[in-house]
């Protein structure tokens, strides 16, 4: 059920190295991502779909991951993920790309979505420079780097639990699992 699917679509930030995942499985990630609502269905979201993993590298090492949870380094070394998409807006589309973060997201979570229903998972990355990232794939000018997601076989346990003392801080315990405090429906209900 697609609800049950939006519960297990968590971040996750630690992957099974023994898990690889094909351009064949990113590229359809991107066909279901393609058909997703579009402002004004200018369709000005282009894909980077990078499964090397030279560049597999590089994009980890230009993204970063849970800041909140410094010393803390994730993906742990060892554990990295197995690709990434780069969602990008293509400013020779759409000249002024604010409006179209909104794609971005739905684009986003939808490829999140089509990796959960495959047992895989992975984690929107918005904090990294958009020229770096630009540089390090060879992309033009006119496109913008607007979200990473990195994807793999998550092995971290991530749990959701309702949110206590208005306290929306995730957060790690001594075993190791990533804890994800969510408001309640009564409280997100105006
Ligand atoms: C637009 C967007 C950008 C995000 N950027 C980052 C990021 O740069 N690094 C990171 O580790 N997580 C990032 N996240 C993941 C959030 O931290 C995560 O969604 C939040 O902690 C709730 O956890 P959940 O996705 O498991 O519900 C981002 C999420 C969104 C929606």
């Amino acid at each position: 059920m697609l609800k049950d699917l939006v519960k297990q679509s968590r971040s996750y930030r630690s992957f099974d190295p023994a898990v690889k995942i094909t351009q064949e499985q990113l590229l359809e990630f991107a066909d279901a991502a393609r058909l997703t609502p579009s402002t004004t269905n200018l369709q000005a979201i282009k894909f980077k779909l990078v499964s090397d993993p030279a560049q597999v590298e590089s994009l980890v090492e230009r993204t970063t991951l849970a800041a909140a949870l410094r010393p803390l380094v994730l993906p742990p070394k060892g554990h990295h993920p197995a690709a990434f998409i780069v969602v990008c807006i293509d400013t020779a589309i759409a000249k002024n790309p604010t409006p179209f973060l909104k794609d971005v997201g739905i684009a986003a979570q939808t490829i999140l979505l089509c990796a959960a229903e495959q047992g895989l998972g992975g984690c929107m990355v918005g904090n990294f420079q958009p020229e770096a990232i630009r540089e390090a794939l060879g992309l033009g000018e006119e496109i913008l780097p607007s979200l990473c997601i990195c994807l793999g076989k998550p092995d971290e346990t991530v749990v959701l639990e309702e949110m206590q003392d208005g306290k929306t801080a995730y957060y790690r315990d001594e075993a190791g699992v990533h804890h994800v405090p969510k408001r309640s429906l009564k409280e997100i209900l105006l």
